[in-house]
């Protein structure tokens, strides 16, 4: 059995009084659904950065175990990189992962894919693991393309990686027409990509393919979660504007630690 995941990408949202408030209304709901009972789920926030240090003070003083990653990283260790952050300090403000790749990284930041395995490679070699997003464009997905896009994304890290490496990345699949727009991928669209994903993780190991976490994303709500959970290679969420209202992101991780 894998593990299950519900991430929440608050993107460039949120502020000191927002965490606050944040936290508190989540361990209300996390107590009132008792997500405590999921061992198998783990449960991700995604802030801006410059939040990091004040939602793990907000997660320490409220005892609930929630992980917590970054939505980007520097593609260099150290140095003259101004307004970057690197892996270690990421690392150091107890993050244990990630987001690599996100589209808005790629169609507004200019991530390419060169840049997306130098990212890769630095979260790696620091320890940490490794989110890593796919997804076609709605024009792309028009013209029959969106196996050979998302094949293509997932290739190129997968072929810079040693096996090994590999054990430390989980996937994210997310439509860019679906991200924001109110537009879901249907389950069976969704479950559709997520089996070819795991096939194009086979050519490089059975077990691999077996072993990893892929979660969709687009659109994830608490009234279409449960429908996406039930597929059987949608291992949970990677979740945006939804995350940023607590009650409704805690309904989610119930929905994904029911499923
Ligand atoms: P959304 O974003 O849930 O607001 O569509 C998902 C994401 O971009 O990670």
């Amino acid at each position: 059995m894998r593990p299950k995941v519900v991430a929440g990408n608050w993107k460039m949202n949120g502020g000191l009084s927002f965490v606050q408030d944040y936290i508190e209304t989540f361990k209300s709901s996390w107590e009132a659904l008792s997500l405590g009972q999921y061992s198998d789920l783990s449960i991700v926030l995604i802030p801006p950065a410059i939040l990091i240090p004040d939602v793990k003070a907000s997660i320490e003083q409220s005892g609930l175990n929630i992980l917590l990653a970054g939505q980007n990283v520097s593609a260099y260790e150290s140095g003259a990189y101004t307004g970057e952050t690197s892996a270690l300090m990421l690392k150091d403000f107890s993050c244990s992962a990630s987001l690599v790749g996100h589209s808005e990284r790629r169609s507004l930041f200019g991530d390419t894919d060169e840049v997306i395995i130098k990212k890769t490679k630095q979260l790696l070699s620091n320890g940490l693991e490794v989110m890593l997003c796919l997804g076609e464009s709605l024009d792309e997905r028009e013209k029959g393309l969106a196996e050979n896009v998302v094949r293509s994304q997932l290739e190129s890290v997968l072929g810079a990686l040693s096996l090994q490496e590999c054990s430390s990345l989980s996937l994210a699949y997310e439509p860019v027409w679906a991200i924001g727009t109110g537009k879901t991928a249907t389950p069976e669209e969704a479950q559709s990509m997520h089996a070819f994903i795991r096939r194009v993780v086979s050519a490089k190991s059975e077990e691999l393919a077996e072993k990893i976490v892929i979660l969709y994303g687009g659109s994830v709500n608490a009234a279409n979660a449960e429908c996406l959970f039930g597929q059987k290679d949608i291992d949970g969420a990677l979740v945006g504007g939804a995350s940023l209202k607590p009650d409704e992101f805690a309904e989610i991780c119930n929905q994904s630690g029911k499923s």
